[in-house]
């Protein structure tokens, strides 16, 4: 498609990011050209989220935008892929400014209907549509392939890259719609992983984040063998050119779980990290979620990933407002919030998502001001301990891997954001490559307080994923860098380069 451009914007978590890139990759090898500016797009795909409503809500308002963009330009073509795609199908036809509905075990296909629909250019509107799968074939099929083919990196956080180890998921808890959209659970098999690794260490990759819904829990059966996340991990990390490994996101759930905190705690290399969300600390509401543990069987996980690995860092996920919660309820939340001792906890007011169990079954009892004012008492909440145990950093060497020059430059460091808070889809603050992403992402931008000309704000991230701002060049980008912590707030810390 020689002349042809396309933008790309994405929304959602860091599988529909891994996406996203796969299909820029795809759309290069295709011969299209990718561009950040929508004004010289010949078309623009969506990559979307479905897990709350506000993620939805902001899709709309940008094919809001784009349909006043077609007025002048009724040959640009749209195309939606992703979970929303997913979700409705090709009911989003009906949006005047939607060509292509795509779902997300189609993406191998997106080039050819882009053909088309650009093709077809003399038309208005086009109808250019796959018939949407609910199922995915348990050896990956077309994705597998289309996923081995693009070894793709994170291209605007140099040397870092994510890895698929397994699609879908099998949990449903009742309020989510990722089981729907994604489809069952299913491990890529370990020698897929490998080559995949083996191809991005060749290229330069450094850090590998290896991605499942409920990573924790990938099993892959071969020939009277288990491969779990543990074997994953320790095969990653001896490939020459890694660094270091992470995984995300942790199901607390026992089953290989002493096997991950054992290989972790003996490997410098896998970082010693874990989000592993919690929802709800009420143990009743929990039952209500379809989570299989208790509020003390969490923390007893919490307390062994101490034991076996002191210096780990835990994150969590929250939904405050889920049908039925109790002041009490909520009560039992901050007081497990408190005990986890979170790094950082992401925490999100329960969106009601069509055909899922709490939908059907629960009603939306909790009132909008009451979800509100039980976010803010729990960020508050999280907001001390996060500093608590950034001040604890003051005055240390930290190892950071620098990912580049930070967004906005951080001179009031009380206005600093960080991956905390009420985000909706945008899970956390990577995203880069050529695209456009909901969430924030790294531009070029030199730090006011700079005394050296070449010298700008820097991000790096601790193995521990503290995230650190100091100044220091920008070609520093994608290496390691030794950094003293001079300042914290709960989310970042600031540092001085002592060692390049
Ligand atoms: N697979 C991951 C999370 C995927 S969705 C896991 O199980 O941990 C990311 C987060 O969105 C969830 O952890 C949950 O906190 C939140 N979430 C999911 N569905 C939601 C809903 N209907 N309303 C509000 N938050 C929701
Ligand atoms: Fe959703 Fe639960 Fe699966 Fe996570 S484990 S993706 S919250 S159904
Ligand atoms: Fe889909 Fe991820 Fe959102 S799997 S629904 S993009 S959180």
């Amino acid at each position: 498609m020689k002349d042809c451009t396309v933008h790309i914007k994405s929304f959602g978590c860091q599988m529909n990011k891994l996406d996203t890139a796969l299909v820029a990759s795809a759309l290069r090898d295709a011969g299209f050209r990718l561009t950040d500016d929508v004004k010289e797009a010949d078309a623009v795909l969506i990559n979307t989220c479905s897990v709350r409503q506000h993620a939805e809500d902001r899709v709309f308002s940008h094919l809001g935008h784009l349909k006043h963009l077609k007025q002048h330009r009724p040959h640009l073509v749209v195309g939606v892929i992703g979970c929303m795609a997913q979700r409705l199908g090709s009911t989003l036809l009906e949006h005047e400014a939607v060509n292509i509905v795509c779902g997300p075990a189609q993406i191998p296909q997106i080039a050819e209907m882009l053909r088309q629909a650009i093709a077809r250019s003399d038309e208005k509107r086009l109808a250019v549509i796959e018939k949407i799968r609910q199922e995915t074939p348990r050896d990956g099929g077309d994705l597998e392939r289309f996923e081995s083919a693009y070894g793709v990196t994170d291209e605007q956080i140099p040397h870092q890259a994510f890895v698929r180890v397994m699609r879908g998921c099998n949990r449903f808890c009742t309020y989510c719609v990722v089981p729907y959209v994604r489809g069952p659970e299913a491990c890529r098999p370990p020698e897929a992983i490998l080559e995949q690794v083996k191809k991005l260490a060749d290229a330069g990759v450094k850090q590998v984040t290896l991605l499942g819904q409920t990573v924790n829990s990938y099993r892959y059966d071969d020939g009277g063998r288990t491969w779990c996340l543990a074997d994953l991990l320790e095969m990653t990390a001896r490939v020459p050119g890694i660094e270091w490994v992470r995984f995300v996101t942790s199901y607390p759930a026992d089953e290989f779980y002493e096997q991950i905190l054992q290989v972790m705690a003996g490997s410098a290399k896998i970082c010693h990290y874990l989000h592993m969300p919690a929802q709800s600390g009420s143990d009743r509401v929990l039952a209500a979620m379809n989570r299989h543990y208790t509020a003390a069987h969490y923390l007893e996980l919490i307390d062994r990933a101490r034991a076996v690995v002191p210096d780990i860092a835990v994150a969590g996920d929250f939904i405050v407002g889920f049908p039925g919660e109790t002041d009490e309820d909520f009560a039992a939340t901050v007081d497990l919030a408190k005990k986890a001792r979170y790094k950082n906890s992401f925490i999100f007011k329960y969106s009601p998502r069509p055909g899922t169990t709490a939908d059907h079954r629960l009603a939306d009892s909790v009132a909008p001001e009451v979800k509100q004012w039980r976010n803010v008492e729990l960020l508050a909440v999280q907001e001390q301990v996060s500093m608590e145990l950034s001040r604890s950093f003051v005055g240390r060497r930290a190892k950071v891997l620098v990912e580049g020059p930070s967004k906005k430059a951080h001179v009031n460091p009380a206005a600093v954001q960080g991956g905390q808070g009420t985000c909706d889809g945008s899970e956390n603050e990577s995203c880069r490559l050529g695209i456009e992403s909901a969430g924030a992402g790294l531009q070029s931008t030199t730090a006011g307080a700079s005394t050296q000309e070449d010298s700008v704000q820097l991000v790096g991230r601790t193995s521990t994923d503290s995230i650190v701002v100091f100044h220091g060049r920008a070609a520093l980008a994608g290496c390691f860098a030794e950094v003293r912590i001079v300042k914290a707030t709960p989310l970042t810390l600031f540092g001085e380069l002592s060692r390049r």
